[in-house]
């Protein structure tokens, strides 16, 4: 496995593979990896002759009262994992390679943010299609690989993707969830106990959800308060928002139609939990 910290050896060494007729599988990571990122490498090896996974801890991606200082970081293990799961390449810039200077040119998402996480987290999707522009014109890739846990951000991407014309096939990956279903999470490890034992209650109340579209339900309104009021119920956790759209799109939905996405997020005590489920009708 190769590290690469330059951009310009980067694009040198893409530019080598496709050369020899290799096909290139994207894995855009943030690093502090973890069984989510190693699913997305097992799927890109599926389909793809060369591997590549960016480690890069995005500044424009966070807003002022987050957590860029904190954000955990630990490439010495990531590289281990990385090596394990059969990634080729790691490019692993750091801010000044990325950003060596205030960009003159600035991407800004317009649809599908002012919705769900989108819309208590102002300017991170901006931040998110920024770095994704250029780490899509560095790497070249033929795939690139997302996890459907950040349903959102699939949905900015695919946007980008089609907008601005990039080449590349985007590949989302189901979430990877515990066997009593909850979704995997660093956060996961931010529960006590009893709040770990009443969490899987979050994907069995998008199930119940699943199971009354598939028997014909048609309000959405009573959808989401079943949802609600289930969460309730079983958990201690404080429902931030029960949402229905169209998926992709994000817009809102009068009834149940086409592609749908039914995301929810759970504050607990130290965590906030998010789920999701997409069905088409
Ligand atoms: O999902 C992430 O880890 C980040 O948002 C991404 C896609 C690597 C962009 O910085």
């Amino acid at each position: 496995m190769e590290i690469i910290r330059s951009i310009k050896q980067m694009q040198q060494l893409m530019k080598q593979f496709r050369s020899e007729g290799n096909t290139i599988g994207y894995v855009p990571t943030m690093g502090f990896l973890h069984e989510g990122h190693l699913t997305l490498v097992n799927e890109a090896r599926k389909n793809n002759d060369k591997v590549v996974m960016s480690i890069f801890v995005n500044p424009l991606q966070f807003g002022p009262n987050e957590d860029f200082d904190l954000y955990p970081r630990d490439f010495a293990r990531d590289e281990q994992l990385a090596n394990k799961a059969g990634v080729d390449v790691i490019f692993y810039p750091d801010v000044k390679e990325m950003y060596p200077k205030e960009l003159s040119v600035t991407v800004k998402v317009k649809d599908r943010v002012n919705v769900l996480c989108g819309k208590s987290r102002k300017g991170h999707f901006d931040g998110v299609a920024t770095v994704l522009m250029k780490l899509f014109n560095i790497v070249t890739p033929d795939r690139a690989y997302f996890g459907m846990k950040d349903a959102q951000q699939v949905a900015v991407v695919d946007g980008l993707i089609h907008d601005y014309n990039f080449p590349i096939e985007l590949v989302p990956v189901p979430t990877v969830r515990e066997a009593d279903g909850l979704a995997k999470s660093s956060r996961n490890v931010y529960l006590s106990n009893k709040e770990r034992n009443e969490a899987p209650e979050l994907y069995k109340s998008l199930q119940k959800a699943v199971q009354k579209l598939n028997a014909n339900e048609r309000d959405l309104g009573k959808i989401k308060n079943g949802i609600q009021a289930h969460i309730e119920e079983k958990t201690s956790g404080i429902v931030d928002y029960v949402e229905i759209y169209s998926y992709p799109q994000l817009l809102p939905l009068m009834e149940p139609k086409g592609k749908m996405i039914i995301a929810i997020a759970v504050k607990f005590s130290k965590a906030r939990l998010i789920d999701n489920i997409t069905i088409e009708i």
